[in-house]
């Protein structure tokens, strides 16, 4: 994990993806339990024929669920070409396509997937580029269709963000005390990263016209949630 930022999200994506887990677990608290909970907590009786993984990146989200769905279709989609030819021969005998884009440019169209996994992707989305997406996302989801989403939901402008960030940075550099990840992962959060509190997310994911939004599993602000 170099240090160096890139000039897009895409580039930065793609730097990333050389020791993406490892760097992930040791830079996300809790980031395999938060990966885990896309199987643990789908709803029970799901039979998902068609899964999208929205900002799929090495597909860890798709693989907490791939062993139980060995037959559906999975779309990846991430900006990062690098990210996306990871998840082609990982999954390579998986029935899959692969989306090189934005999300802002991608048509969902209507009634598509039965399930949208988005692990650590939509906090790159400012409040306005989620508050379309949200509605989007709905109208590709099949009825009784449900998002799933893993990550932190705190806003930047949150009293409680600094606290956040310092015990961020001390499990950071627990794991790394050379500091390098810390000072990387700063500089990444800086640039590329716009949480927002879970409050603000489920008002607009009703909005939306999801008519349920669930925590599932939390720590702090790291959370799983489901929006049905
Ligand atoms: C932190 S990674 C998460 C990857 C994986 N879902 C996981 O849980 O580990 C975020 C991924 O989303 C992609 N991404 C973020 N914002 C995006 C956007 N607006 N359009 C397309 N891809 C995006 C990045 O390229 C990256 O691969």
């Amino acid at each position: 994990m170099s240090s160096k930022i890139q000039d897009n999200l895409s580039s930065e994506f793609d730097a990333f993806s050389v020791n993406y887990t490892e760097d992930m677990i040791d830079v996300v608290p809790h980031y395999e339990q938060l990966i885990q909970c896309f199987n643990d907590y789908l709803p029970s009786g799901s039979n998902p024929q068609k899964i999208l993984d929205l900002g799929a990146g090495n597909g860890n989200s798709t693989a907490a669920l791939i062993r139980r769905f060995p037959d559906a279709h999975y779309t990846f989609l991430d900006a990062s070409p690098e990210m996306l030819d990871i998840c082609e021969q990982r999954f390579s005998g998986a029935n899959s396509e692969r989306i090189q884009s934005y999300f802002s440019d991608v048509d969902y169209g209507i009634d598509q997937y039965d399930v949208i996994l988005a692990g650590f992707s939509l906090h790159h989305c400012k409040a306005d580029e989620k508050r379309r997406l949200f509605k989007r996302l709905k109208r590709g989801l099949t009825s009784g269709g449900v998002l799933a989403m893993s990550d932190l939901f705190i806003s930047k402008s949150d009293k409680a963000h600094p606290q956040l960030l310092a015990d961020w940075e001390q499990f950071i550099r627990t794991n790394d005390p050379s500091g390098e990840k810390w000072l990387w992962l700063k500089e990444h959060y800086d640039a590329f990263d716009s949480p927002h509190n879970f409050e603000s997310q489920k008002e607009w994911l009703m909005e939306a016209g999801f008519s349920s939004v669930e925590i599932g599993w939390r720590e702090g602000y790291w959370m799983h949630v489901l929006a049905r």
